[in-house]
């Protein structure tokens, strides 16, 4: 599968990989993509299978599978090392491309993900939202399911461009794609033995304000990463990149040891 995808500075710049949340799409990072071109990398942000302009994948559910197609994508663009950053559910993929082939990853950047395991009520919940959207061919009750979760207070208030454009992003996305990654995300594994045995450079990025991975598992995951650091933006929920680009792209090119590379 070819992967839809921003491709943004020098083709020989080091590679970043940026990898999108659910239920969005790759132009999560548009706001941080472009500093991030301005100051050396190369910034390949794809759209993961089911969403944006991916079709869905034909494999059953699996965080592995999304994985997979990265690679496939990268290989097929001769990108043999790069540097990877998932938001919340990208960074469930992003564990799982670890898992796969962790030597290609020169530093790992964590935004606003969990290293857990769902619970087991969550993913009941998750099968749930998975059936009702097949069952309604919609993901409009999504919005105002996730919204308040997805956004912090801040936004919530004060950003009402960035509240009518997740909004619209998240109607935009298939019922297939959506039941597609509940599954997958339902299934996956804990993955803090996978960080605690990644020896590159990390960050882990998170907001204040996220419910969803709040900043003390933020924390928790940096102390796992034996080269973890950890910077909280202020003012923001879950959906940091876009709540705040200018300050994740600052908190992300604020520690040169991530690189780019030269
Ligand atoms: C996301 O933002 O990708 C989701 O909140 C991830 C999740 O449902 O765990």
């Amino acid at each position: 599968m070819t992967l839809p995808r921003t491709d943004l500075g020098a083709a020989g710049a080091p590679a970043l990989v940026l990898l999108h949340a659910f239920p969005v799409n790759r132009h999560l990072w548009d706001g941080v993509a472009g500093t991030l071109a301005d100051s050396g990398w190369r910034v390949i942000a794809p759209d993961l299978p089911g969403f944006g302009e991916a079709a869905p994948a034909v494999q059953p559910p699996d965080v592995a599978v999304a994985a997979a197609t990265v690679f496939a994508m990268l290989d097929g663009l001769g990108v043999k090392e790069f540097s990877l950053g998932g938001l919340s559910m990208g960074g469930y993929v992003a564990m799982a491309v670890l898992r796969q082939q962790p030597d290609r990853v020169r530093s790992l950047f964590l935004v606003d993900t969990k290293m857990a395991a769902d619970t087991e009520p969550a993913r009941e919940n998750r099968l749930a939202i998975a059936d009702r959207a097949l069952a309604e061919h919609s993901t409009e009750f999504l919005v105002d399911a996730m919204l308040p979760n997805l956004l912090g207070p801040v936004t919530l208030a004060s950003r009402p461009h960035v509240v009518h454009q997740v909004s619209e992003w998240i109607r935009g996305t298939s019922a297939e794609g959506v039941a597609w990654a509940m599954r997958a995300m339902a299934a996956r594994p804990d993955s803090s033995a996978t960080l605690a045995g990644y020896p590159g450079p990390a960050l882990v990025v998170g907001g204040t304000d996220d419910r969803l991975s709040p900043p003390d598992e933020q924390e928790q995951m940096a102390a796992t990463l034996p080269m973890g650091q950890l910077e909280l933006v202020p003012d923001v929920g879950h959906l940091s990149a876009i709540e705040d680009p200018q300050a994740v792209a600052a908190a992300m090119l604020g520690h040169p040891e991530m690189g780019p590379h030269a």
